[in-house]
């Protein structure tokens, strides 16, 4: 059941080539395959097995002689020559009744495909392993106006199409869609001169939702020659929505698949968020043509190479493209929320795992998001320029490779001449390191003493001391900059840094833009964080310390019983006041640390967190900023004001995001007349939505929820919100009532990955309405996975995750989640995904 990266072999046969015809039908698709299979001469023990799963196999040749394989319900053995030889098969499969969305399947009547990670054995017999790179000629046969799949077309007719992909890739990168469809098209032309025909597809009716994808697609291409050298590689790169997908999008050689939530966009219909996170999206998946395809990981143990590396470079891209401060700030949010979070309860886990029962459970945000962390990590240790040297170094080593993190850590090494021994550290062992620190002053000389401590994670008790960048400034008493930003290279578990030739006690500016994934623990001042706030010239910093003041009162608010802390009322208006920052930034920096935030902090304090309590505080808080701030937040709101035509650009972005930040503190004293009159009035999604949200706050939202829905009945991405908004805008008493309604609205659909998370996923993210003490959030969640789980296991997998945080609550929600577990654990046939989830986050 559990596979170990120790025992990983290489495959005994090598495949010179692949040819797939596919005679489509939705409930019997004909897959037939001729593959050209030679031995390995670097393997002496070979066993020819192929995988395959829910394959009905119709016949299977061996050089042109039939052959009756050996078959099990993970693939088929066979006798096979010691000397090239040439199999072929024919299956049968059904995409139409495929609801796991992996392999072919059918989503609104178009055939597409998701193979990652091994999603190919459910298309035909195959080595479906990373490691095994060929070259593809593909045949599609079909009455489909659109058959694509990777590489360039060759050639087409009445009724097939046929592709040919050059470059060798693995199983996991093939796809293929057919549907009636329409494309926006464009064009690009590489820096060498290529000229490359773009596509987005998507079903009719969406044609007017692709401008803006298609413009962050040539940014893209022409973002990764600027920056990293690298041109794409075929002469038509293809991109298509489907509206059933698991994930995002999926990077398969120039065809990339994509969630219909990742690419569709307009401004009547999307957020400036959605925007944002599109245009990342496909700058992601487009860097993957390199780090992913080109070369690609040995063995899924790999997976962080290709993703922890183009999260970085996506996250590069979007700070190039829009604010560099604003994205570092965003991003650090969601690491604590997802990563810091997994890392610290029962699904921690290495940045490279050592084993799993399904890869489908690995693709976390420990692997994406802390592997993007330690390349930003290895960027500050090295420096830029040795970095940009170092990758130049892989791409002309690995081109063509399936590569390890070893490869990857060797190529730093050679172009840049450092021992990376503890940097791989980092990547074996899971758990965020706690950093606590003191400092002194004498006769001019300051000093910082950290200390790291990493807690133990699941099957790792024992934990070592990582080399940690600490990137450090120090302030003067009059918010001067005394010392510039240094990095600070820890690499004992107890490390001392001294500054000298200070003539006072400088104010210190600990972990800039966040050098390191770790949780910094420094008792601090109200003072000093104020002064922070008002002082620091590290953007991320400046925020850090308001957000920390915010936290630190909210705790005191709900242990204590505490009132809200007036230092933080004064620092966040003076802040919010200052025409020197960036709106965006402002908008940031009025937010409030999550529910789940002050939970895990409560937790590490050493307190039961009660989420009640935790919501309350934030009520209270929230009502006693609007108060305080009853004068400028009008202001503001008119201030900020766009009155030009929509554009999703960072500039408006952000004026939009401080106005609606305004309008939130405006609803608590005016009951919405405010907001209602925005909602009236609103001509682009972003408006509309903040005036929706503020309305359901006020509990005056009724009229808008049913004209929303009216306004929007025929636009599924829209309607997602519309299920999503309601659940996280319940009081935490009504959650579970509110989804128990909800699911039974007619658009209410289990099929449609986006729908359940909309619904369900809002429940899970509404920490004090899930964790309402009756212990209902828990039940229908849990109901909802059973019955989600022989459909869909990866999404119900996934969802689990919405009970990892178990062990920091009292007993009596400890044992009603318990129960659940439980009750998923003993359903009959539960997919190896969720049991495997399930097991891991119920623990022993
Ligand atoms: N490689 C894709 C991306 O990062 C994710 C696809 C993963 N899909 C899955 N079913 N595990 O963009
Ligand atoms: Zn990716």
């Amino acid at each position: 059941q559990t596979i170990y990266l120790k025992d990983y072999t290489p495959f005994g046969y090598l495949v010179d080539n692949v040819h797939l015809t596919f005679a489509l039908s939705p409930g019997a698709t004909r897959v037939t395959s001729r593959i050209a299979f030679r031995p390995n001469p670097k393997v002496t023990d070979r066993v020819f097995f192929l995988h395959g799963e829910d394959l009905k196999l119709h016949w299977a040749k061996i050089d042109g002689a039939d052959v009756s394989p050996q078959l099990t319900d993970r693939g088929l053995t066979c006798t096979v020559p010691d000397a090239p030889f040439i199999f072929e098969a024919e299956v049968e499969i059904d995409p139409a009744a495929n609801t796991a969305l992996e392999g072919l399947y059918m989503s609104n009547g178009m055939y597409c495909t998701q193979c990652e990670a091994e999603g190919f054995r459910k298309i035909t017999y195959y080595p479906d392993r990373p490691d095994v790179m060929s070259v593809f000629t593909v045949r599609i046969e079909g009455d489909e106006n659109v058959m694509l799949s990777n590489g360039n077309p060759v050639a087409d007719g009445d009724g097939f199409a046929e592709w040919q992909d050059p470059w060798p890739k693995p199983a996991y990168l093939f796809a293929l869609v057919a549907g009636d469809l329409v494309n926006h098209p464009d064009r690009f032309t590489t820096r060498s001169g290529r000229e490359v025909e773009l596509n987005i597809w998507v079903r009719p009716g969406d044609e007017g939702k692709c401008a803006f994808g298609m413009e962050a697609l040539k940014k893209s291409m022409k973002w990764d020659e600027d920056v990293y050298g690298r041109e794409y590689d075929l002469d038509i790169f293809n991109i298509v929505a489907v509206d059933d997908f698991n994930m995002g999008a999926m990077e398969n050689k120039g065809l990339n698949i994509f969630n219909s939530s990742a690419v569709l966009a307009s401004a009547e219909t999307s957020t400036d968020a959605n925007f944002e996170r599109i245009e990342a999206i496909i700058a992601h998946e487009y860097f993957h043509n390199w780090t992913g395809n080109r070369i690609t990981c040995r063995d899924w143990f790999q997976l962080c190479l290709k993703e922890g590396l183009t999260v970085y470079r996506d996250s590069q891209f979007t700070s190039d493209m829009r604010s560099a401060p604003v994205k570092r700030i965003s991003d650090v949010i969601a690491l604590r929320a997802r990563q810091f979070r997994e890392d610290n309860g029962p699904l921690a886990h290495p940045v490279r795992p050592d084993s799993f029962v399904e890869i489908n459970n690995f693709y976390t945000a420990t692997v994406y998001e802390k592997g993007a962390e330690l390349i930003g990590m290895l960027k500050t240790l090295v420096g830029d320029e040795a970095y940009y040297k170092a990758l130049d170094l892989y791409f002309e080593r690995h081109d063509g490779d399936a590569a390890t993190i070893e490869d990857w850590l060797n190529v730093f090494q050679d172009a840049t001449g450092r021992d990376l021994t503890q940097f791989k550290c980092w990547y074996e062992e899971a758990g965020t390191p706690r950093l606590t620190v003191s400092d002194d002053f004498k006769d001019g000389t300051y000093t910082l003493n950290f200390e790291q401590k990493t807690p133990p994670t699941p099957g790792q008790d024992v934990k070592n001391p990582r080399v940690i960048p600490i990137t450090v400034g120090l302030l003067g008493p009059n918010g001067d900059e005394v010392r510039e930003s240094t990095v600070l290279e820890m690499t004992e578990g107890k490390q001392s840094f001294s500054f000298d030739g200070l003539s006072t006690r400088p104010i210190p500016s600990i972990l800039r833009g966040f050098s390191a994934p770790v949780i910094l623990e420094r008792k601090t001042a109200n003072t000093e964080r104020a002064f922070l706030l008002a002082h620091d010239t590290d953007p991320f910093n400046k925020w850090e310390a308001g957000n920390a003041l915010a936290r630190d009162g909210l705790i005191a608010m709900v242990r204590d019983g505490a009132a809200p802390d007036g230092a933080y009322l004064d620092a966040v208006q003076t802040m919010a006041r200052d025409d020197d920052l960036d709106p965006a930034f402002r908008a940031l920096a009025l937010g409030l640390p999550s529910q789940d935030d002050l939970a895990q902090a409560l937790f590490d304090l050493g307190h039961t967190p009660d989420p009640q309590a935790i919501w309350d505080a934030l009520e209270t808080l929230r009502q006693a900023r609007a108060q305080a701030m009853q004068d400028l937040a009008p202001r503001l709101y008119a201030q900020f004001q766009v009155n030009e035509a929509y554009s999703p650009d960072a500039r408006q972005a952000g004026a939009r995001a401080l106005a609606n930040a305004a309008l939130g503190l405006i609803t608590r004293l005016d009951g919405g007349s405010q907001a209602q009159k925005q909602y009236d009035t609103a001509d682009n999604m972003t408006q509309q939505l903040a005036a929706w949200s503020c309305l359901l706050q006020a509990k005056t939202g009724d009229a808008a929820t049913q004209a929303f829905y009216r306004q929007w009945q025929h636009d599924r991405l829209v309607i997602d919100k519309w299920f999503m908004l309601q659940i996280l805008h319940a009081e935490p008493e009504e959650a579970a009532n509110t989804v128990k309604k909800l699911t039974k609205h007619t658009d209410f659909t289990m099929k449609n990955p986006n729908r359940f998370r909309a619904t369900l996923g809002a429940l899970s993210g509404s920490a004090a309405g899930f964790h309402h003490a009756r212990g209902e959030g828990y039940k229908v969640l849990a109901d909802w996975l059973i019955k989600l789980d022989p459909l869909n296991p990866q999404t119900t997998a996934r969802m689990c995750s919405a009970f990892e945080t178990w062990k920091r609550y009292d007993s009596g929600r400890q044992a009603l989640i318990k129960a659940q577990l439980d009750r998923i654990l003993a359903t009959p046939n539960l997919s190896r995904d969720t049991t495997e989830m399930v097991s891991r986050i119920r623990g022993a």
